[in-house]
């Protein structure tokens, strides 16, 4: 059975995982988060943008160019710490400790959410439940990113595990954008585009999603 607490929760709490975490990242993965933050700039106008498990908050700055302000949140002090020391003293930026299974705003506080490389630590109800929240504080538009089933990158992962002869360890979960776009649609949203720049190779994709009254 899945279990509730997933692994990324409790790994990344550590100093050591903090450190660990690079502000380079793979071609597939920088192609995913340029279309993403382009996406986000359609939509930020005056308000204000949440960048949802900021980690070390690599992603952070490139958003407070299209916004008045950020709040970079994420569960992990030890992230949070990093975050502070790699983003300085910019008044735009909020960074601040939250879960976000239970975010700590009103709804439509945000006039966009941004989240890149969560969703495939999450098991399925808390994905479910995290989406729930990120559409309850989101006025115009989310955009997350998300490993895709199917993919040589899947195949690698669980061929990983056989080869290995460990248990499976649910550390990476690959799911659909139909999965997602059926959340959204329980919320009021739905997925309004996917992008995957390599789509056989790798597993990187990011989702838009919009309120389904705006999208029509
Ligand atoms: C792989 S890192 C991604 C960080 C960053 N978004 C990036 O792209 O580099 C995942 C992050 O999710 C955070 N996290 C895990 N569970 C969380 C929760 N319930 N609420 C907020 N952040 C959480 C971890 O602390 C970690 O920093």
């Amino acid at each position: 059975m899945i279990q509730d607490q997933y692994i990324g929760k409790q790994r990344f709490q550590l100093v050591s995982e903090a450190k660990r975490r690079r502000y380079h990242q793979s071609p597939s993965n920088a192609k995913v988060i340029d279309w993403a933050i382009s996406e986000i700039k359609k939509y930020v106008e005056q308000g204000p943008v949440l960048d949802l498990a900021c980690g070390n908050g690599r992603h952070t700055k490139d958003l407070v160019s299209g916004s008045p302000m950020v709040c970079a949140g994420d569960i992990s002090f030890a992230m949070l710490k990093a975050a502070r020391e790699h983003l300085g003293d910019d008044k735009a930026i909020r960074a601040l400790r939250l879960d976000a299974e239970n975010l700590p705003y009103p709804d439509g506080a945000f006039e966009v959410t941004f989240s890149a490389r969560f969703f495939h630590h999450l098991p399925e109800p808390v994905r479910a439940r995290i989406l729930g929240e990120i559409f309850r504080v989101s006025k115009n538009a989310a955009l997350v990113t998300m490993k895709k089933r199917g993919s040589f990158e899947h195949i690698r992962t669980i061929a990983k595990y056989i080869l290995k002869g460990k248990p499976f360890q649910y550390q990476r979960f690959f799911c659909t954008v139909g999965e997602f776009d059926r959340v959204a649609r329980s919320h009021g949203w739905m997925v309004k585009k996917a992008v995957s720049p390599f789509p056989i190779l790798s597993a990187n994709c990011a989702v838009l999603f919009e309120p389904i009254n705006r999208s029509c």
